[in-house]
């Protein structure tokens, strides 16, 4: 019953080429391996690789601390970078730097995070990956304006954006200084800390414009800790190094270079060449294109985060080390896996996170080893070089083979199945189930508590991210997970004429969240939807 209900709307949603994916696989899947966007080049010579130190974000200290709760402040700003040696970049930063300033939260603990909004433009501040009230998710439209705009710049604000009418709240204004949801200056963003150790980060999510302002730097780190991680000798400190990567391509007067169709930012999108996807000819890992770090023989901790618009990676370290196996993954999206994998590879589309542990002890002393990425080509195939130094080093980390124990939902406990068909539409743009974007607009009413199937189709590369809960993968294909579909996830990727199917339990906060394509270019064009925990 079910199967023949799925295989009706799949027909209708996607077209024939992906009706198979739940059962035989067409023949010939001749795009499996097409992978999403153009290439953006810079117009500034490319600096050699290997130069600059790989810089680690700083941490951000609480501006005070309480029984319960953790307060911070960042202001969003104007700064000027050097990304490439001796050029300078205006960046968009949260607090003055690309990333932003990680923040370091503990499992159990409320935090707070005041921002501030000296931005040019308008913000929305999203945690991905946090189990987050809907008032603090950063919903697209719940705008923080610049501080010192009026309420006709709000309106001027969206003037411009597609999809607007009808808007819940943007009619009238308050004394107060806001608009509806939309508030001028300064807003506040709560996070409970009800989840466990995880790697997640934050990030621009502007309605419309999430592409351009990752682009130009508004994305940082949030990690959380927690008793269960903190019992396992896993390396830390130094040896525990999260790293950002993201493409990017610059202007001739250094500036950050993308295809918007209005330069202004008042109409969202890209010109229709870059329609599906964006990617830089720079690979940056925390800022910095093409790094270098000099590492002990000794184990590291690697919180891997494509923080891309569009590029998907496949990681992989060269030299390998005999017998292979050298990113030995511990956790994913959500938090630590049951038990290690143990990969030679690790594909990595947008908004993914993969925790993975190296032993450098492995090399000889002296071996310089380059993170490559195999999807690349020439200089995008390069990414970051580890130094392994000569050093005597005391090292007590290691993997243990059971790393936690982890609950699985249980397919049998869903109260239904839905499906969400991603592609492409001949006059909307990147659509869900032929509707592109509009806020307010609900494709899906959750019942709190409640467990659900949830199946996606696409008909090319959609990285699919869903907010306030995580997801466990049941199905690729109609078989099992695939090796990068391990653990509690909040983003999986579907390549072309893929279905997937997440069983997901939608727990503690009803309202409105999103569902949409982490592809950047795609999410601003329209592919996302609202969904309602009631
Ligand atoms: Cu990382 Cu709704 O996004
Ligand atoms: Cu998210
Ligand atoms: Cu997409």
């Amino acid at each position: 019953m079910r199967r023949r209900r799925f295989l009706g709307v799949g027909a209708a949603v996607i077209g024939a080429g992906a009706v198979g994916a739940f059962g035989v696989p067409p023949a010939a899947r001749l795009l499996a391996e097409a992978r999403p966007g153009r290439l953006l080049t810079s117009e500034v010579p490319l600096p050699e690789p290997f130069r600059v130190p790989l810089p680690v974000p700083p941490v951000l200290a609480p501006v005070r601390s309480d029984a319960t709760t953790d307060h911070y402040e960042i202001v969003q700003r104007v700064a000027g970078l050097e990304i490439l040696p001796g050029l300078r970049t205006e960046a968009w930063t949260y607090g003055g730097t690309f990333p932003g300033p990680t923040m370091v939260a503990r499992a159990g603990r409320e935090v707070v995070v005041r921002h501030r909004n000296e931005l040019p433009v308008p913000s929305v501040v999203h945690l991905h990956g946090g189990h987050t009230p809907a008032d603090s998710d950063g919903y697209p439209v719940d705008l923080l304006l610049p501080a010192g705009s009026s309420a006709d710049h709000a309106a001027h604000a969206m003037a411009g954006m597609t999809g607007m009418a009808g808007m819940a709240g943007m009619s009238g204004t308050s004394g107060t200084g806001t608009v509806g949801r939309t508030v001028v200056g300064e807003r506040s963003y709560t996070y409970p800390g009800h989840q466990r150790a995880a790697t997640l980060w934050y990030h621009d999510h502007r309605m419309g414009f999430t592409g351009p302002g990752i682009w130009r730097g508004l994305a940082g780190f949030h990690l959380i800790g927690d008793e269960e991680e903190d019992a396992l000798p896993l390396p830390r400190g130094e040896r525990d190094l999260p790293l950002m990567l993201a493409d990017r391509a610059f202007a001739s007067d250094g500036s950050f270079r993308y295809p918007s169709v209005d330069p202004g930012l008042t109409v969202p999108g890209v010109t229709d060449d870059y329609m599906n996807g964006v990617l830089g000819d720079v690979i940056l890992v925390n800022g910095a294109p093409w790094p270098r770090v000099e590492v002990d023989r000794a184990h590291y901790r690697l919180r891997l985060l494509n923080a891309s618009n569009t590029r998907i990676y496949r990681l992989e370290l060269d030299p390998q080390p005999a017998d292979g196996g050298a990113l030995v993954q511990i956790g994913g999206d959500g938090g630590l896996l049951e038990t290690p994998i143990r990969h030679d590879a690790v594909e990595i589309a947008p908004a993914e996170r993969f925790d993975v542990v190296v032993d450098f002890s492995r090399y000889p002393p002296g071996t310089s080893v380059r993170l490559t990425n195999r999807f690349g080509s020439e200089r995008t195939g390069e990414v970051l070089r580890f130094d392994v130094t000569s050093r005597p080093v005391t090292d007590d980390a290691t993997v243990p083979e059971r790393l936690c124990t982890l609950e699985r939902l249980d397919p049998g406990a869903a109260v239904t199945t839905r499906t969400f068909g991603f592609r492409r539409s001949r006059n909307d743009g990147w659509t869900i189930n032929n509707r592109p974007y509009e806020p307010g607009r609900v494709l899906a009413a959750p019942a709190l508590g409640t467990t659900e199937i949830w199946r996606f189709f696409s008909d090319v590369h959609h990285p699919v991210h869903l907010h306030l809960d995580q997801f466990q993968v049941l199905s690729r294909n109609g078989g099992d997970p695939g090796p990068y579909d391990a653990g509690w996830k909040d983003t999986v990727d579907l390549r072309p004429s893929e279905g997937v199917e997440v069983l997901v339990r939608f727990t503690d906060y009803p309202g409105t969240y999103m569902l949409h394509c982490h592809n950047l270019e795609h999410e601003d064009m329209a592919m996302m939807a609202d969904f309602v925990v009631e």
